[in-house]
């Protein structure tokens, strides 16, 4: 595994991130999770190969996916030598506490996911989205005020326009408070809206990317319209707000992955790997594992140097979208 520190932040992180949507309880929420048993052997590979950045969120499974995540540490790891990361913001209940980024909710669900994943402390503390109901001035302060209670070391945030992060990160430093290290961004061969303009804003302010659904939720680590297991089967065409998910177009992109992974004898999961590790603004793409032969191929990528040819054969056919999500 390779190390390197979280944008310019003193952390250091692997570079691949182990993604724990993953796992959780299959009844709540999402049906092709794993549960803990069926974890099991993902976590050990993660420590077999050196993978301690790992990241969670309240939400998936409804707090099930931390609670795993939290035997796992206790099972697995010493807790010092991972890098815990979790998130905030989408709805656990409908009181006040319960989403958003208020002062309220921002003190009560610190304290559940630290009950839930029975720790002391979160290395990585990461608002899942931009609120728009609550004032960012509240919010910067009431992270900085967790983060000065020892509960979390670092703040992060998620899938935004440009300005609201950039609006975040001007707030906190006028305040004095904490800013953002990293922004978890939906990135990947067909989802590349964030070279627009987030990805220059995070390399003139040193923070990392560290990329959720780098695969494109499989959909670049297989032949295309392929979708024979479980998640796939169950994916969906648009986000919730109608916006696709998935063009035509993209299946001259997934083609080419196919037709290097052929040529260079490597799964096509490695081919989409590698390319998202080439961006110098990304720290680690956070790849989800459902199946141990996964994380496998996430290291292996990290040997995987594209050409400029086949970098450009990988990227001409993208066709620019709305991004999703958000
Ligand atoms: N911040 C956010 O809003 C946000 C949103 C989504 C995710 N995330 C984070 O990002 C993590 C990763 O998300 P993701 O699961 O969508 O990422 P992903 O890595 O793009 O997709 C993972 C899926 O790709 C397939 N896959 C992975 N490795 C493969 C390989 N070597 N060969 C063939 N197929 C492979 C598997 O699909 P099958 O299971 O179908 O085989 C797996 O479930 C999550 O766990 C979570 O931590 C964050």
């Amino acid at each position: 595994m390779d190390y390197t520190r979280l944008g310019t932040s003193g952390l250091k992180v692997s570079r691949i991130a182990l993604g724990c949507m993953s796992f959780g309880d299959p009844g709540k929420r999402m049906p092709w999770v794993l549960d803990d048993h069926e974890a099991d052997p993902i976590f050990r590979q993660a420590v077999d190969l050196g993978i301690t950045f790992w990241d969670t969120a309240n939400i998936y499974g409804l707090g099930t996916s931390e609670e795993i995540v939290g035997r796992a540490l206790k099972k697995y790891v010493q807790r010092d030598d991972v890098v815990l990361a979790t998130k905030l913001f989408q709805p656990m209940h409908q009181g006040p506490g319960g989403s958003g980024l208020s002062r309220k909710a921002v003190m009560e669900q610190i304290d559940a996911s630290l009950k839930r994943l029975d720790t002391d402390y979160i290395d990585l503390y990461q608002i899942h989205r931009f609120d728009p109901e609550t004032p960012v001035e509240e919010t910067m302060e009431a992270l900085h005020d967790v983060v000065k209670a020892g509960k979390a070391r670092y703040i992060g945030a998620s899938s935004m326009w440009a300005w609201q992060f950039a609006t975040m990160q001007h707030t906190a430093q006028a305040g004095g408070w904490t800013r953002f290290v990293s922004m978890q961004d939906q990135y990947s061969l067909i989802h590349r809206e964030e070279e627009r303009e987030m990805f220059g804003l995070l390399a003139a302010q040193g923070v990392g990317s560290i990329p959720w659904s780098p695969l494109a939720a499989g959909w670049v680590a297989r032949p295309w319209g392929e979708s024979s297991t479980r998640r796939s089967q169950n994916y969906p065409v648009t986000d919730p707000k109608g916006r696709p998910l998935f063009l035509d177009s993209d299946q001259a992109i997934v083609d080419t992955v196919q037709r290097i992974a052929e040529a260079r004898g490597v799964p096509m999961a490695q081919v989409a790997m590698a390319w998202v590790l080439k961006n110098p603004v990304v720290s680690a793409p956070i790849v989800g594992a459902t199946k141990p032969h996964h994380l496998a191929d996430a290291a292996a990528a990290l040997d995987l140097q594209l050409t400029d040819e086949e970098t450009h054969s990988l990227e001409e056919p993208y066709v620019p979208r709305m991004p999703t999500w958000f």
